[in-house]
Parts: C-alpha cells; sequence; structure tokens
C-alpha cells in the first residue's frame, strides 16, 4: 500500500511538507485505541539472533532511525512501534533555531536519494526534555551540535550545555561535527578541535554516576588522512563509537540531471548514492580498529542486502533514514527479517 497509493501521495507534496504531514498522521493514528498494539503485531519482528550488546547497551535489534527525523524526540514511540531496534533523536542546539530557509528538502527519485540543507532547525534541547521522559524502555541516543551563531571558539559550551541537560534523558551520545549545513562545523573535525572537544566531554561525564556512552558522527567525505586522524584520537582518547556516515556533499554517479542538481544547490546528499562511500568508510575504520571500537553504519540502505553489507562492512549496528522515506514502513522489518535468516 505505501508503494502504490502513499508514497505517490505523498511524493507529489513538498519533501519536508510530507515528512511533517505523515508524522501527524501516525502520531494521531496512534491515539486511537488499539493502533500501538497492531502496529506493534504487523511491523515489529523480534528474534534471539537480533539482539546485541553494543556500548553496554542491550539492543533488540540492531537497525535504528537516523538522526534528523525526529529532531525534536516527538516520534519515539511512534518509530518505536514501527520496530525499530532504536531511535537518534536531534541534531539538538542549545537554543531553538528555525534553520536554513524553504524549500530546503529535495528528492531525486531517480537516484533514491535526498539533498537536505535543513541546517538543524530544532526547538532546542530544553524543550525536548519533557518528551523524552516518557520514552519507556526505548533506546534514544541523543545527538548535539552547536548553535549556528555561536563561533567554532565557543563551540563546546554549546556541547558541554545540552550534554548536561540530556544526561539522564538518553542512552548514549553523538557528536555531531560532520553536518555540512551549519558553516564552518565540519572544521571541528580537525585533530585539535576534536580532541578537545571529545575529552571535555569525556571529563565532564565523571561528574555522572551512570556511564553513558559518547559517540562521534562522521561526514563521508574525510580522506583517509582524515581518518587516520579519527582512528588515532578514537584509539588514544578510547572513545565509546563511531557513527559513519552523514550526507556527502559530492554529487558523483547521480543518473539525475546536471540541471535537477543545480536547481536543487547547496546541501548533504543521503540515500542510495551514498551506500558505496558510507560502507567504503566503515570498512576502513573497521580494518584499522579491528573491534576496538563499535562502529554504527549509515548511508544509502535501502534493500535488507544493503544492510548485511554495512554489519559484513564491520558495523555493529545500522540505522536508515532515506531507506524509510522510499522504502516505506515496513521496511525495517524486511531487514530485519533478513538479517535474522543471514546472521
Ligand atoms: C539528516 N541527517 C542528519 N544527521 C545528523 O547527525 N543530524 C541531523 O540533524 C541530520 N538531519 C538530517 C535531515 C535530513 C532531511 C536527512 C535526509 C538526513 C543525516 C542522517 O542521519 C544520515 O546520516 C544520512 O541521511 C545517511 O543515511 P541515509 O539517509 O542514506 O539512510
Amino acid at each position: 500500500m505505501y508503494q502504490s497509493l502513499v508514497k505517490p501521495f505523498l511524493f507529489k507534496k513538498d519533501a519536508e511538507e510530507a515528512h511533517h504531514q505523515i508524522c501527524n498522521l501516525m502520531k494521531n493514528g496512534l491515539k486511537v485505541p488499539f493502533v500501538k498494539p497492531i502496529l506493534r503485531a504487523q511491523y515489529q519482528f523480534d528474534h534471539p539472533k537480533l539482539e546485541r550488546e553494543v556500548f553496554g547497551i542491550k539492543f533488540p535489534n540492531p537497525v535504528g532511525m537516523a538522526a534528523g527525523f525526529d529532531k525534536d524526540a516527538k516520534m519515539i514511540t511512534e518509530l518505536d512501534c514501527l520496530g525499530f531496534g532504536f531511535v537518534e533523536i536531534g541534531t539538538l542546539t542549545p537554543k531553538p533555531q528555525e534553520g536554513n530557509p524553504k524549500p530546503r528538502l529535495f528528492r531525486l527519485p531517480k537516484d533514491k536519494g535526498l539533498i537536505n540543507r535543513m541546517g538543524f532547525n530544532n526547538g532546542g534541547v530544553d524543550d525536548a526534555i519533557d518528551r523524552l521522559k516518557k520514552k519507556g524502555n526505548v533506546i534514544v541516543g541523543g545527538n548535539i551540535g552547536k548553535n549556528k551563531v555561536t563561533p567554532n571558539e565557543n563551540a563546546i559550551d554549546d556541547y558541554l550545555y545540552s550534554f548536561d541537560k540530556l544526561y539522564d534523558h538518553v542512552d548514549y551520545f553523538v557528536v555531531n561535527v560532520s553536518s555540512p549545513n551549519t558553516p564552518n562545523l565540519r572544521d571541528l573535525q580537525d585533530k585539535e578541535p576534536l580532541t578537545k572537544l571529545l575529552v571535555t566531554l569525556q571529563e565532564r561525564r565523571k561528574n555522572y554516576e551512570v556511564r553513558k556512552p559518547i559517540l562521534l558522527k562522521i561526514a563521508p567525505d574525510l580522506t583517509n588522512g582524515q581518518l587516520d586522524d579519527i582512528v588515532q584520537i578514537v584509539s588514544e582518547i578510547k572513545l565509546d563509537g563511531l557513527i559513519a556516515t552523514n550526507t556527502t556533499i559530492s554529487r558523483e554517479g547521480l543518473v539525475s540531471t546536471e540541471k535537477e542538481i543545480s536547481e536543487i544547490g547547496m546541501g548533504g546528499l543521503s540515500g542510495a548514492p551514498l551506500r558505496a562511500r558510507s560502507t567504503e568508510v566503515i570498512r576502513y575504520l573497521a580494518d584499522r580498529l579491528q573491534g576496538q571500537v563499535p562502529i554504527i553504519g549509515v548511508g544509502g540502505i535501502h534493500t535488507p542486502e544493503d544492510a548485511l553489507e554495512k554489519l559484513q562492512a564491520g558495523a555493529s549496528l545500522i540505522q536508515v533514514y532515506s531507506g524509510f522515506i522510499y522504502e516505506g514502513p515496513k521496511f525495517i522489518k524486511k531487514i530485519n527479517q533478513y538479517l535474522a535468516e543471514k546472521l
């Protein structure tokens, strides 16, 4: 039904508008008595082979919703009902911010891709806390970033603010320095500022009784030299994990015409065109880290085989975003059924 009815209807609308409409529909739908258990029965798939413990957390299955879909922690129960093993909220910033002018989310249907320049639109970290208090036992990652107006010299203060606010309400943290849509953010991926940022957060964690994992999310556009730096930092400071990868600024190998691509303009490309590069980065990191540090693999998973590819390249968990938009709500169950058979 998604492919034949819902998707053609949604894909006629502006991509961001469609996102909000489908989220509202899901939210309202779940208020109807018995809808939750019906959805769970239809979409969730449990199997002992899918369960895994990664950075000290027990996941019911390895398939998570990637950051950006539920920036403000409004859809946690809904995504849980659709069979996700975990949900990453954010990127959240200390102050609420509008993000870039609209339109800022575009589909490339011929490529099964998306281009976005959302620019961390979110309601601010404080606003998300009350909703997070109701997350129940769903595993939630808190993806944090800096406000656009905060200069890079003061970025650490922004990360610390959100870290403290979220500490008691999420299960793991993701330090996002890899979005292409906040000016100069990716400069924080350089060795010196990155080490300082991560070590500061690790120091701050000592204030808390329960130790929560801190992960770093990286861009697919890093050179091998930059990836080597990441490997060195991660090993030296004993970071808990990596997420590879965020969206790419590359437009290589697209089927969409030059005109279509240039009309869209700047932004991060996700979906099928990102698959191969993201897997390559995961493999590169996993080979060098030799299992020292778990990796969450994300980028271009559109089939169950793509999910297995990420795990075989060295990922311990995976996440999807664009694949969920293109393939529909049954996609997560399909991946999990396939993995239970193949693993
Ligand atoms: C994203 N992504 C993202 N990542 C992040 O760390 N913080 C964010 O706020 C966002 N926002 C966001 C918005 C939109 C519209 C998209 C499509 C993506 C990146 C996302 O989490 C993921 O890393 C990439 O999209 C690659 O995965 P897929 O989409 O190819 O499965």
